[in-house]
């Protein structure tokens, strides 16, 4: 680990960065390095804050005070010209005066001194800057500028940045509160990473009364220079955190993001939530931190292959917090409920189910020994039902009869406030099951309101989730067997790999079309593209006269199918553009007249290339196989049932090609309803599914080697018993 002595800058050891080339990629070298590690700025051995004051209404202030009061073990220095002590600390007029280098400075100055105040920390060797300061980027014009000219000072000087117009950094570990929030989170193992001041300083206030501990709040402002994938994977490598939470509105870099979060997901759950999924949602975040809110359907695509569990709500956020916190995680997906009222039970069953899981079905030993104790009208099946008038007793017995059973992975305990229920006991004696089981997760629904509160509340300080409903218990235990299951995917992930691929090909077709600035290739063009990398067409010729069309139908041999090509009609069918069944010469004669009247009455402008002549295909299964590129994520495979119908039904599953593996393809076959097609629906013999993965895989793999191909649409491919084949493709090229 690099500290630089007093008055060495940060990059003074780097090579010159216009030198040779190999000083160049030592300077690279070392910068990267030295800039990716976090460790000692929630570690840090001193601190400076820039612009504390004694004025106890300033933000300066209250940063100091809450440094002081957090029990901060390293030294402290506030930094203001006009004081020669505050908080009764020495008072220094700027970081050059500083009798050691601390590693962090909190910067609490009006924002025209704030570059003034970087270059100063930067010569005095500073390594990491966290600036309050509001007025950059989010005020736009001015403000964007000035956040330019300080993160090209913090570059220079080799500072990383928190910030700017962020609330500060906390962590109970450290402890270290350099933040302007109005209290300090108990110690645990959450770490809280928001592009939202607000729900910083509002979270960690209602986290009082939920009681949920924390590692760390990171407040991450502007995100001028780290963002949430540095504190992702710094929060990876901190021992004291166990689950990563995360609110953004954005993320500044995609790849990168996923990389730090699947990283990270390999070693403990990383869950977020990302607003700005509704239309309006992202104009809001927009405005909010000068974010541009990317398409929400990219963030699901990029949280799934990156293992990120993805919170509906703050509510959601948070139950899952406190239960990835707490519980282990469960071996499967079987369910087991205790219950003291019948309806509360079938609405937690309906939960298991809607989310996936499962109800445990007992073991003959269990269903024995609850029969043993309990009312002959309790039902000893699951839901277990121990009577409204069950004292604790009771529900202690039943809770370890159905915990201890082999069947069952995960418990959720009910109750409801009758006469005799006793809240405390109950929760009592369900701590002491949980901690005979530590390797099954269990969860309550202490259902009611003051009456059941006390009961609640006992089994939460416990590190049990307790809930008044039974559907976020159910919820949150989804998030774990998801998390359990996904995680062994991550660990061992298989890449695609593919023969029978020729890039030349491709590289030669592209090549073609960029000399002539055609962004849109030919359908005869798109076919060869498709058929280098190993996708099967139906054969298919471009002719630029009906004799030719006659020509390339007689080679084929009858029926064929005649399309119109042309560039800018996107819909061919809607404009007569398509005749398919044509058996003989005479009838393409006919064909041809009637597209080209029908097409030119439509588009009488247009340029048509001339028409296709396609073998006419046996029907088969509908499919689409497509390629988007988001502006965050990169491309996207889309698949689902094609044909005409493709908009209406909208059955259509994305995954990101970046880092595609075969078990995310099987997954997106089996999300959609064509699957149900594909298997066999109604008699009908079952699809060629290796065949189906493998056009949707060498799609992914040839958009990967050819970034440029900004679209791409196969629709229909037609999927047989024995492989498949792909009748239209158009592939759009960009920059
Ligand atoms: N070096 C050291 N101290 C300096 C300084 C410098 N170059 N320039 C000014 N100071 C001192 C001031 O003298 C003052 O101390 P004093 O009370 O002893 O006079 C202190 O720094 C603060 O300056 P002041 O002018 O009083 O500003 P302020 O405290 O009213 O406001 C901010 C400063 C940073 C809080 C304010 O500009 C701001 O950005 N507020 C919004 C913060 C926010 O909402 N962030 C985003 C959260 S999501």
């Amino acid at each position: 680990m690099f500290f630089p002595r007093r008055g060495q800058s940060n990059t003074e050891r780097a090579p010159a960065a216009d030198g040779p080339g190999w000083e160049r990629r030592r300077a690279g070298r070392i910068a990267v390095r030295y800039l990716r590690e976090l460790t000692s700025l929630f570690r840090p051995r001193a601190v400076a804050v820039v612009g504390a004051s004694k004025d106890p209404a300033k933000i300066g202030n209250a940063i100091l005070r809450n440094m002081q009061k957090c029990g901060f073990a390293g030294r402290l220095f506030p930094v203001n010209p006009r004081e020669k002590e505050i908080g009764g600390l020495p008072c220094y007029p700027g970081p050059a005066q500083l009798p050691e280098v601390p590693e962090v400075a909190v910067i609490s100055v009006p924002v025209p001194a704030v570059a003034g105040v970087a270059e100063e920390c930067g010569r005095a060797g500073i390594r990491y800057l966290v600036v309050v300061t509001a007025g950059f980027k989010e005020t736009g014009g001015e403000g964007l500028a000035r956040e330019k000219e300080l993160l090209a000072i913090c570059r220079r000087h080799g500072m990383r940045l928190v910030g700017p117009n962020c609330v500060g950094i906390m962590d109970t570990h450290t402890p270290m509160n350099a933040s302007f929030a109005s209290s300090f989170p108990r110690p645990g193992k959450i770490a809280f990473i928001s592009q939202s001041g607000a729900f910083v300083v509002a979270i960690l206030d209602w986290s009082f009364q939920t009681g949920l501990g924390f590692s760390r709040f990171v407040s991450l402002g502007n995100k001028a220079d780290l963002n949430e994938a540095d504190f992702i994977e710094e929060a990876a490598r901190d021992e004291e955190t166990r689950v990563i939470l995360c609110y953004i509105e954005d993320v500044a870099d995609g790849p990168r993001f996923i990389e730090a979060a699947r990283s990270a997901s390999r070693q403990k759950p990383v869950i977020v939530l990302k607003s700005g999924t509704s239309a309006s949602g992202a104009r809001a975040a927009s405005s909010h931190t000068g974010a541009l809110a990317g398409s929400d359907l990219a963030y699901s695509a990029a949280f799934r292959h990156a293992g990120v569990i993805r919170a509906g709500s703050m509510a959601e956020l948070f139950d899952l917090a406190g239960v990835f916190a707490t519980q282990p995680l469960p071996a499967g997906r079987r369910v087991a409920v205790v219950t003291n009222s019948g309806g509360p039970g079938i609405v937690a069953t309906d939960a298991v189910e809607q989310e996936g899981l499962e109800m445990a079905r007992f073991d003959r030993a269990t269903i024995d020994a609850l029969r043993e104790f309990l009312p002959a009208e309790s039902n000893v099946y699951n839901p277990v039902d121990v009577l409204g008038d069950a004292r604790s007793d009771r529900y202690r017995r039943a809770m370890a009869a159905v915990l201890g059973d082999g069947h069952v992975d995960a418990m959720l305990v009910m109750t409801c406030p009758a006469a005799v229920t006793e809240p405390e006991e109950t929760a009592a004696a369900l701590v002491e099951c949980a901690a005979r089981h530590p390797a099954k997760p269990v969860v309550a629904a202490f259902m009611g309101g003051p009456q059941m509160d006390r009961g609640a509340q006992f089994l939460r300080e416990r590190g049990i989730p307790a809930f008044t409903f039974p559907e976020p218990g159910i919820r949150a235990l989804k998030g774990l067997h998801a998390y359990h299951a996904g995680k062994a995917a991550l660990e061992n992930p298989q890449v695609l790999a593919f023969d029978n691929i020729d890039p030349a090909a491709v590289e030669e077709v592209l090549k073609a079309a960029a000399e002539e600035k055609r962004p849109v290739l030919l359908p005869s063009e798109a076919a060869r593209v498709a058929r280098a990398y190993g996708i099967t067409t139906a054969p298919t010729r471009l002719a630029a006269t009906c004799a030719e069309a006659v020509r390339l139908a007689d080679e084929m041999g009858y029926p064929v199918v005649l399309k119109v090509a042309s560039p800018k009609i996107m819909h061919k069918t809607d404009v007569g553009g398509v005749v398919t069944g044509v058996p003989n010469a005479a009838a393409v004669r006919q064909a041809w007249d009637t597209v080209m009247g029908n097409v030119l009455s439509h588009f009488p402008l247009s340029v048509i290339y001339g028409i296709e002549v396609q073998k006419m295909m046996p029907p088969g299964v509908e499919l689409i196989v497509g390629i988007t590129r988001d502006v965050h994520f990169g491309h996207m495979v889309a698949f689902g049932l094609g044909g005409i119908y493709v908009n209406l039904l909208q059955d259509v599953s994305f995954r990101l090609t970046q880092g595609l593996t075969p078990g995310e393809i099987q997954e997106m076959i089996r999300e959609t309803r064509a699957f149900t097609l594909l298997r066999g629906y109604r008699g009908e013999a079952p699809a060629d599914l290796e065949a189906v993965a493998g056009t949707i895989g060498r799609v992914a793999v040839l958009v990967q080697d050819f970034p440029t191909i900004t679209e791409m649409d196969i629709n229909p491919v037609f999927a047989y018993a024995k492989g498949v084949a792909a009748l239209d493709i158009k592939i759009t090229v960009g920059g």
